[in-house]
């Protein structure tokens, strides 16, 4: 082991023969024969945290797979690298960062120290001031020139979006502020039509971003600032609020260092919700039920911490993925709630997963001999069936899903029990399958099986259960992070396409006979100053 490009490589690299072998052995049995040779499997392969249910008994995995997965991670040093997490080491290798978003969650009442200070009074004062702030726009003692404040429109882009819209919509059940709207895109159809929905002089603005630089969403709120100037005249300055690190841009935008709620560079713009980018949530479900999400965030920080790897839910979601990632090399994960108001949840989690483990080169700078993310996927369970699942039974791609389904949820009963059925009979088509001989040999008929799900169960979609799910998956892509041997938390990959916007950029209009850098570019410039003519 002196070998330096062996020391450097991820432990998981070590284990492939093993890996491949322990595949080979289990070729020949179908994970529906696992269920028949062992009636106890749910049993086993089933972790319930704090009302979620987790099971993974639809997987093609036994004891002795499970064991080497878990010593895979061992042998990654994964409980040392969550413990520097949790307690600020500055995992961000390349930006030379803490990853401290579960500090946002953190109710133990412990220090948590970044360079040497606690980082938790800074955190809590952010916090009273956001439910301050939320509570009096709640009540309308914080009201505009219409009165109280009857929309808010959150102008934001990637994690400062995703996550409060998805959430947001979720916990529709509890919003009882004022109505949300959620503005990313720098399409001008976007802003259009959320205004014809608004009276400006009861809209509040919440301008989210990490770093008050992303051109979409400064362009969005410079242009939400001009129409609300064209409304109400130029003193429109307590219609904005900010949620961001950069308090000299604030600044110059003219937003209020009292109407300001900051964050801090250890806090990843994907893993922002816990923060002031909240903030949009809490003003629609009130600080308490801002506090449960938190709390349910937190419980699965607990569970992440002190569970037994064996029975550690975000270790064994991660171990499944790379099993079938590296070992089967199934590329795409798909994720399917069975719930309408969670329909934003697969994007919300694109993000999260693909922007952290979309990466090719080690945190030892070399390049990966592995493969990393998949490619990630989903849609409400029932919309699904109807459209892609056929790909999922019978395609020539293995796709692992996760299901999530609530047990009463919030509708009518008739409609419950049909998400239900649907739900567990999709899982159960997908493992199961059909033989030749059950389909009257009629192959266009026969579906193969063994195909691998993961179900989460809840009794229903609160603040409390939301906020867990999320963790989980955070600490997922984590755990997963750390087997790959990869820096999670960086995102140098979105980089280059905004670097070649401001060349392109004049020549739509200021200097058109500038030229692209190859032909197709040119090509399509070309073609389209024909048709703006
Ligand atoms: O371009 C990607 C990204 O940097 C994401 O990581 C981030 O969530 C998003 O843009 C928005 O960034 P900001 O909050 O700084 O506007």
């Amino acid at each position: 082991m002196n070998d330096k490009t062996l020391i450097n490589r991820p432990a998981l690299v070590n284990y492939m023969e093993k890996l491949n072998a322990e595949k080979q052995r289990l070729s020949h049995q179908h994970i529906r024969e696992m269920f028949a040779d062992d009636p106890s499997r749910f049993d086993k392969m089933s972790i319930t945290n704090d009302g979620v249910l987790f099971d993974y008994s639809k997987n093609r995995v036994d004891a002795k797979t499970l064991s080497i997965l878990l010593e895979v991670a061992r042998d990654s040093d994964l409980e040392q690298m969550r413990d520097t997490m949790f307690s600020g080491g500055k995992l961000n290798t390349t930006e030379n960062r803490a990853v401290l978003h579960t500090a946002l969650r953190n109710f133990s009442g412990e220090p948590v120290t970044v360079d040497g200070k606690d980082v938790m009074p800074d955190i809590k004062a952010e916090l009273a001031k956001m439910e301050g702030f939320a509570n009096s726009v709640r009540s309308g003692q914080y009201h505009l020139t219409g009165g109280k404040i009857t929309d808010v429109v959150n102008i934001g882009i990637g994690g400062s979006d995703l996550g409060p819209r998805m959430a947001t919509q979720s916990l529709r059940e509890f919003n009882d502020g004022p109505k949300l709207h959620f503005l990313a895109n720098s399409d001008a159809t976007d802003l259009d039509d959320i205004i014809k929905l608004l009276d400006p002089a009861t809209t509040l603005f919440i301008v989210a971003s990490k770093s008050f630089t992303t051109a979409e969403t400064m362009l969005n709120a410079r242009n939400a600032k001009l129409w609300l100037e064209s409304a109400l005249g130029q003193d429109i300055g307590n219609h904005f609020c900010a949620l961001s690190t950069n308090l000299e841009a604030t600044q110059a935008f003219e937003i209020s260092n009292e109407r300001t709620f900051g964050f801090w560079d250890w806090v990843g713009g994907r893993f922002s919700i816990w923060s002031a980018i909240g903030l949009s949530l809490m003003i629609a479900i009130g600080p308490k039920r801002f506090e449960e999400f938190l709390k349910g965030a937190s419980s699965a920080d607990q569970h992440f911490l002190k569970a037994p790897l064996e029975e550690n839910i975000p270790v064994i979601m991660a171990l499944l993925g790379v099993w079938y990632r590296n070992v089967f090399n199934f590329p795409v994960q798909a994720v399917m709630p069975y719930d309408s108001r969670m329909a934003r949840f697969p994007a919300w989690l694109q993000q999260l997963d693909m922007e952290s483990n979309g990466k090719s080169v080690l945190k030892s700078n070399e390049q990966t001999t592995l493969d990393t993310g998949p490619i990630i996927f989903g849609e409400v369970g029932t919309n699904g069936q109807h459209a892609f699942y056929q790909l999922i039974h019978q395609g020539t791609t293995i796709i692992p899903c996760d299901f999530f389904l609530s047990a009463t949820g919030y509708g009518g009963k008739e409609n419950r029990n049909m998400l239900i059925s649907n739900c567990l009979a999709q899982t159960e088509a997908l493992m199961n399958g059909r033989t030749l001989e059950e389909a009257d040999n009629n192959p266009h008929r026969v579906f193969e099986g063994n195909r691998p799900s993961n179900t989460f169960l809840y009794q229903k979609v609160t603040p409390h259960v939301l906020g867990m799910l999320m963790a989980f998956y955070e600490h997922k892509i984590f755990i997963q992070g750390v087997l790959w041997g990869i820096n999670s938390f960086d995102q140098w990959g979105v980089e280059l396409g905004k670097e070649l916007v401001p060349a392109i950029e004049p020549m739509l209009e200021t200097n058109k006979d500038l030229k692209a850098e190859n032909s197709s570019t040119q090509g399509l410039l070309d073609a389209i100053h024909a048709m703006q003519k």
